[in-house]
Parts: C-alpha cells; structure tokens; sequence
C-alpha cells in the first residue's frame, strides 16, 4: 500500500489572517481510492477547515474541477492508482477563489450563457395541445453529443486565451452556441451566430491550440465546433463581397427541415 503526500493549496480569501500556501497532507492510499474520498478522508479526519466542492461523486454534476498535478480535471473521476504518490493539488484558475479548491463557476457560465442566449429562439407559439415535431434520430444524437457540458470550468481554466483575455467566451461556450446553431428549432440566421462570436472575444481569439479538448472530462469534440463555427463566421465576415448563393452553398449549417442534409453537400 502506498502512502500518498497530498500538496493542497490553501487560503481563505474571506479570513485576513489567511495567506495563500501549500499544505501537505499524508494519506494511505486504498483501493479504488478517488481524489474526491482522498480529499474527504482529509476533512473527516485530519481537517474539517479544508474546503472544496462536489455534489454528484460520479461526474455529472461539474463540481469538483481542480488542477491535478498541473492539469485541470474532476477529482470524483481521477483514481489515485493513476496519479504518482506526490499529488499536488491547486484550485481552478481564472474563476473566482472562494476557499482553498472551491471556486465560483456559475456566475462565469450563467454571464457567458446569457450573453450566447443560450436557448431556443422561435416565432412559433407554444400549443400544449399540438403534436410533438419529429426530429431525425441522428441529428437528435448530434444535438444531444454537444449537450453533455457538465459546466466544470476545466477547458476555460486551460484555455491560454481565456486566461488573458477575461471577456472571451472560450470553447464551452462556442460548443454551447453550435448545439443551437445545428438545432433546426432555432430560428436565428447565421448572421445572429455571427454578432455572438465573430471577434475576438468569439471564434477569433481563439489559438488552436486544443487544451480545452485535451482536458475535457466529458470528452465533447470541442475541436470540431470551434473548426465549425469559425468556417460559418468567416464565410459570414465575407458576406456582401462572396455571393448568397455561394455563401448558402459554403455555409457548414444543416437546412431548417430536420432531414439531416446539409446545405454544402
Ligand atoms: S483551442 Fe481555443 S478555446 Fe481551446 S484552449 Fe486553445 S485558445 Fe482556448
Ligand atoms: S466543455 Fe468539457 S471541459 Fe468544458 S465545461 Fe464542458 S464538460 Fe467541462
Ligand atoms: S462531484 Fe460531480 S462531477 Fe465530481
């Protein structure tokens, strides 16, 4: 059995007495043991000052993002067993500090999901008594594949542009706006996508770099939408000098009729 050093940081920004440094804690490792029971292990029985979020334990529900040894990740999802004996263990960086691993993701994501206004735009006129409207199977599995943010924080802590540029909207987001960019229920014109992310706080800022995908815990293809909706936003910062119906033919979109074509096939 292994004896594991845990480096945690620690600071309470909330206590004037408290400055920020590392404090290591000394642990027997046991089977199946996660970063999450560690950290538990720790509160109940060594401190119960220590302070860090978690809710689900199973990976769903984005609590628990924390820098492990250099990399941001879930602590209910990362086993000891894959980790070396010294773990160092550091809070999210760019969100706001709350207590030692705990940081304020909500405030970021419900500011970035409002400013994508993250839900369905449409004209229609909700009819409680009208039948639902049948979508394609595959493209419901698209939409569905581009769904499964659990909101961690991981790929915006990793994202070099997010941490120099503070309004940029990084990968979640775009990923976010891609969902209701293929959803054939949002009626918003690729024009609309464009005023959303067509400058550096959107697509442009971005550097390709592909952290965000790398540490992404659900594994969502966020390298593909980024290539995505920068092609749709480029073809649209070139509208008025390329034709429309080149344009329509060039545009990544699907059609509006849900029968999973798209427009460039
Ligand atoms: S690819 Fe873009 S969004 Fe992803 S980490 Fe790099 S700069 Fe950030
Ligand atoms: S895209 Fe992935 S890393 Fe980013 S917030 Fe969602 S689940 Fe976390
Ligand atoms: S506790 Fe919910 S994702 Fe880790």
């Amino acid at each position: 059995m292994r004896k594991l050093n845990i480096d945690v940081f620690r600071y309470n920004p909330l206590d004037p007495e408290s400055k920020p440094h590392m404090q290591t804690f000394v642990l027997d490792e046991t089977p199946s043991m996660t970063l999450f029971i560690a950290l538990t292990q720790i509160r109940e029985t060594i401190d119960p000052t220590l302070m860090f979020d978690f809710c689900c334990r199973a990976g769903i529900c984005g609590s628990c993002g924390m820098v492990i040894n250099g990399r941001p990740g879930l602590a209910c999802s990362t086993q000891t067993k894959d980790l070396p004996d010294h773990i160092v263990l550091q809070p999210l960086p760019f969100f706001k500090l709350l207590g030692d691993l705990s940081v304020d993701t909500g405030t970021w994501f419900r500011q970035a999901w409002e400013r994508i206004e993250s839900w369905i735009h449409t004209d229609k006129t909700f009819d409680p008594n009208e039948e639902e409207e049948r979508m394609d199977n595959e493209l419901a599995n698209e939409i569905f594949e581009l769904d499964r943010c659990i909101e961690c924080g991981c790929c915006v802590a990793a994202c070099g542009t997010a941490l120099m540029r503070k309004d940029f909207l990084g990968a979640t987001s775009i990923n976010r706006l891609a969902r209701f960019y293929i959803d054939p229920r949002d009626h918003r014109t690729e024009e609309d996508f464009y005023e959303i992310i067509g400058d550096d706080n959107g697509v442009f800022g971005c550097m390709g770099l592909l952290a965000c995908e790398d540490v992404c815990p659900k594994k969502i293809p966020l390298q593909d939408q980024l290539g995505i909706m920068r092609r749709m936003t480029a073809l649209q910062s070139v509208r008025g000098i390329v034709p429309k119906f080149l344009l329509d033919r060039l545009s990544p979109r699907r059609c509006g009729c849900s029968c999973s074509e798209q427009h460039n096939d």
